[in-house]
């Protein structure tokens, strides 16, 4: 079992990241903070949905912390609806007894790795509060052993032929993490659409309590991807960033390979991300779709981990 480590998480809690931050308290990884950004919806909500999801899994001990509200440059930061307004499906968990804390994200995220020491740095929205906190802390590498992100395409995005929402929210920031030299795991888009996850299937390896309410947050999702492609299916982006780094064997073929970002501004290409000539990321490419679900049967069923 590989969760000797510390975490921090830092999302825009939409529905995929809450059944990610529900997996990595059942896997029981020491979690030392969870960082809110604007994304799936905007950072006061991303903020709320977390509280409540600690609350509802009897951790609120672990400290929660606002951060950007809005990205670097672009201004069209529309939220997704595939995630229902309030980012989890619409579905309402009961109010937490605390709320967040008062430091921003970005020196929140430092704090807490020096005070560890080392951290993995777990991202499953805009790099917005990352980038952030690498500019304002230059030493703040030394204390991430890893940056495990869900972000990017390589041949097919989601928000347009090759941009991923996450990194095309923000692109900039994405620019500036992916510049930085810090070791990158990376989920792009195109493992997650490649696995699409079957309304039978899902409800065979989520069970128990919390399996109950990733049903529920996720039928919303279901309802909107039969509408868009006519299967009664999900993707599970954050969770795979998560699994593909827990358990290696999920991942089939992996490439290393600089990335770059578009930026221009009118282009039609703007916020893509595209594979350079350099090394230097960790880019899962393809998945086996059996263990990436046994994982979580693993972990949903009470079984060992
Ligand atoms: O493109 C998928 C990513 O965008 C996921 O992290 C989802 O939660 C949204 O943030
Ligand atoms: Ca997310």
């Amino acid at each position: 079992m590989k969760n000797s480590f510390k975490m921090i998480i830092d999302t825009d809690c939409g529905i995929d990241d809450a059944i990610t931050i529900i997996t990595v308290i059942k896997y029981g990884i020491d979690v030392v903070g969870i960082t809110t950004v604007s994304g799936n919806v905007n950072a006061d909500q991303v903020t709320d949905n977390v509280l409540r999801i600690l609350h509802f899994l009897k951790k609120d001990n672990i400290p929660v912390f606002k951060g950007a509200h809005r990205p670097y440059v672009s201004l069209n930061s529309t939220p997704a609806k595939i995630h229902g307004n309030n980012g989890i499906g619409d579905i309402v968990l009961e109010p937490p007894y605390k709320t967040y804390n008062e430091e921003p994200a970005p020196y929140a995220i430092y704090k807490l790795a020096k005070e560890a020491g080392n951290v993995i740095l777990l991202t499953l929205g805009p790099l917005t509060n990352v980038a952030m906190a690498l500019n304002l802390y230059p030493d703040l590498p030394k204390y991430i052993s890893k940056i495990v992100a869900m972000g990017g395409a390589v041949n097919v995005g989601n928000v347009t032929r090759f941009a991923e929402f996450n990194f095309f929210f923000d692109p900039e920031a994405a620019e500036f993490v992916l510049r930085h030299g810090v070791p990158i795991h990376l989920v792009p888009w195109d493992p997650v659409v490649a696995t699409p996850i079957f309304e039978s299937e899902l409800k065979e390896t989520f069970q128990g309590e919390e399996g109950d309410l990733i049903l529920n947050m996720e039928k919303s999702v279901m309802d909107f991807v039969e509408k868009a492609r006519g299967i009664r299916a999900v993707f599970l982006p954050d969770p795979m960033a998560l699994a593909t780094f827990l358990d290696e064997e999920i991942i089939k073929y992996k490439i290393n390979s600089s990335l770059h970002m578009e930026l221009s501004h009118g282009s039609l290409l703007r916020g893509a991300s595209i594979i350079g000539e350099g090394s230097g990321i960790d880019i899962v490419v393809e998945v086996d779709k059996t263990r990436f679900l046994n994982f979580f049967k693993n972990i949903f069923e009470g079984g060992k981990v």
